[in-house]
């Protein structure tokens, strides 16, 4: 929906009026009052238009010469809200009381109006004082609220991502589409011995990092925590026990900061991964992610509001799969660039490993759904089989043949998807995406169709704070109500709860 912001003109008051009585049912201000307020001389009034009928209004007072300004009233149809009207209202009120010279913005709200208080704390607002009873008859309370912070009203919102849903503390920064900030922990080697990512430690591990990483972020960004216009959190899917601590410290920050705060989608982050690196999502698109911890395909039409499961793993994630093979082989953990290692001098056809449910029967019910179980066994049972018989085998040829297996399904999956789709972009996300056949592979199967690649940096690709950040600022941007704090870690969170 598209609507544009213009000075409030004598001749709106009948409308105005009408918005009045539906959003304020009881303690709706006068005709009278509204003309001679629309009216003043010390009064800036605005109205939101869309398809030239008003859905809002908004003011402020401030008397000549004065440093401060007061909001005085600011309401959206309900039908019309979130969709960034009321933002952009308050954005314009910004700039009009920049303009004449305020250095603070008071105003109050009613204490049970928890919509409004959640978009004046977006610009910085924070509680002040308290006058009880001020609203009159129904006697509720009103906060007054004031912020110093004039806002750049036109910068981009500073957003802080929190990213805890596997074995990578991840804290980001970014400022609007910008990367500010980056930093990430790994407790990989704390996993290695046992051969997979073992949850309780995971969790630990999270815990004793996040300080650490949170002072280095902002440090990176250099921001302060003070600046920072809202948080963000992976709050799934992931590991329960991980999730929690990382939803655990982002509300405390919330709370302790006053902060709005984002609880938002993991594999939607990874997509959102890519505007920090081209400044843009172009869609639609399909994605592919893989990693230790997911091997999902998707069809993302709007990432705000529409991205859809085409198929994921029935068993294992493509980066377990490689683990576990690496093991097999007695290569060490992480087993990824083991075997892209041990492959690069192999041969890929010396054995012909299963390419699980690309079989016909299998495409007609699980087109892009994955398997990667029956491959593992396979080449457990081939390098037994060398073992039992006392035959030398090649490990790079085992790990090339292996490593082809995958990338074949893989690639083959995603292309076709792109293919019956019609869509020609392909995004890739996740930390298998470091592998070098991989690559290699999407890069030509894609030129051969015709399909765009797109591949973010290594360090976007891997479990980040920056993408959460990054879906965290979208959504803001857009208008997007900040999440409640009574959100929780979900571990198997739907890719079509984009925002809890
Ligand atoms: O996204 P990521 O860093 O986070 C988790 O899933 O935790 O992905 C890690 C996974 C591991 O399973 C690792 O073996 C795999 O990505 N990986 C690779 C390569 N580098 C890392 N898999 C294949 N080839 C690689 N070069
Ligand atoms: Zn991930």
């Amino acid at each position: 929906m598209s609507f544009i912001i213009r000075g409030a003109l004598s001749a709106d008051l009948d409308q105005i009026m009408a918005i009045e009585t539906e959003c304020f049912v009881n303690d709706a201000w006068s005709r009278e009052v509204m003309q001679s307020e629309l009216e003043a001389s010390h009064t800036y009034y605005l109205v939101a238009e869309v398809e030239g009928n008003l859905v809002g209004y908004a003011g402020t007072s401030q008397l000549a010469d004065s440093v401060q300004a007061d909001i005085q009233t600011i309401a959206v149809r309900p039908n019309q809200r979130g969709a960034g009207i009321g933002r952009a209202l308050l954005n314009e009120l910004f700039k009009d009381a920049k303009r004449k010279g305020a250095k603070e913005i008071f105003l109050e709200v009613r204490s049970d109006n928890t919509i409004a208080q959640k978009l004046y704390k977006l610009f910085g607002f924070k509680q002040i004082g308290l006058r009880k009873q001020y609203y009159q008859p129904d006697g509720v309370d009103a906060f007054v609220m004031k912020t110093s912070i004039i806002k750049d009203v036109d910068a981009k919102p500073l957003v802080l991502g929190i990213e805890t849903s596997c074995d990578e503390t991840g804290i980001g920064i970014v400022r609007g589409n910008e990367l500010l900030a980056n930093v990430i922990s790994s407790s990989m080697d704390l996993h290695s011995r046992f051969g997979g990512v073992v949850p309780e430690i995971a969790a630990r591990a999270h815990l004793e990092a996040l300080g650490p990483v949170l002072e280095e972020a902002l440090s990176k960004a250099n921001v302060s925590l003070e600046e920072i216009d809202a948080i963000a959190v992976t709050n799934g899917p992931g590991l329960a026990g991980a999730l929690m601590v990382g939803v655990g410290a982002a509300k405390a920050l919330a709370v302790s900061t006053g902060k709005p705060i984002y609880a938002v989608n993991h594999l939607v982050g990874h997509i959102a991964a890519d505007i920090l690196d081209q400044g843009k999502l172009v869609t639609p698109t399909i994605a592919l992610l893989v990693s230790g911890g997911h091997t999902s395909l998707l069809l993302v039409r709007d990432i705000l509001n529409d991205v859809q499961l085409l198929g994921e793993t029935i068993d294992d994630a493509a980066g377990e799969a490689f683990d576990k093979v690496a093991r097999v082989l007695g290569l060490s953990y992480p087993g990824g660039p083991e075997i892209d290692k041990a492959a690069q001098s192999g041969n890929p056809s010396a054995f012909r490993f299963p390419r699980g449910l690309t079989l016909p029967k299998d495409m007609a019910e699980h087109r892009y759904d994955f398997s990667f179980s029956g491959l593992k066994t396979a080449v457990a049972r081939t390098v037994e089989l060398a073992e039992t018989n006392n035959e030398e085998i090649s490990i790079p040829d085992v790990a090339a043949s292996f490593r082809e297996a995958v990338v074949d399904v893989l690639i083959k999956k995603a292309i076709a998807a792109c293919l019956d789709h019609d869509i020609r972009r392909l995004l890739l996300g996740g930390g298998v995406i470091a592998n070098a056949r991989l690559r290699e592979y999407a890069m030509s199967e894609c030129a051969a169709n015709g399909i765009e690649l797109r591949i973010p940096p290594l360090s976007l690709c891997t479990d980040n704070g920056a993408m959460i950040a990054s879906l965290g600022a979208q959504l803001l941007m857009a208008g997007n109500e900040p999440s409640s704090l009574d959100f929780s870690a979900d571990s198997t969170l739907s890719v079509t709860q984009i925002q809890s």
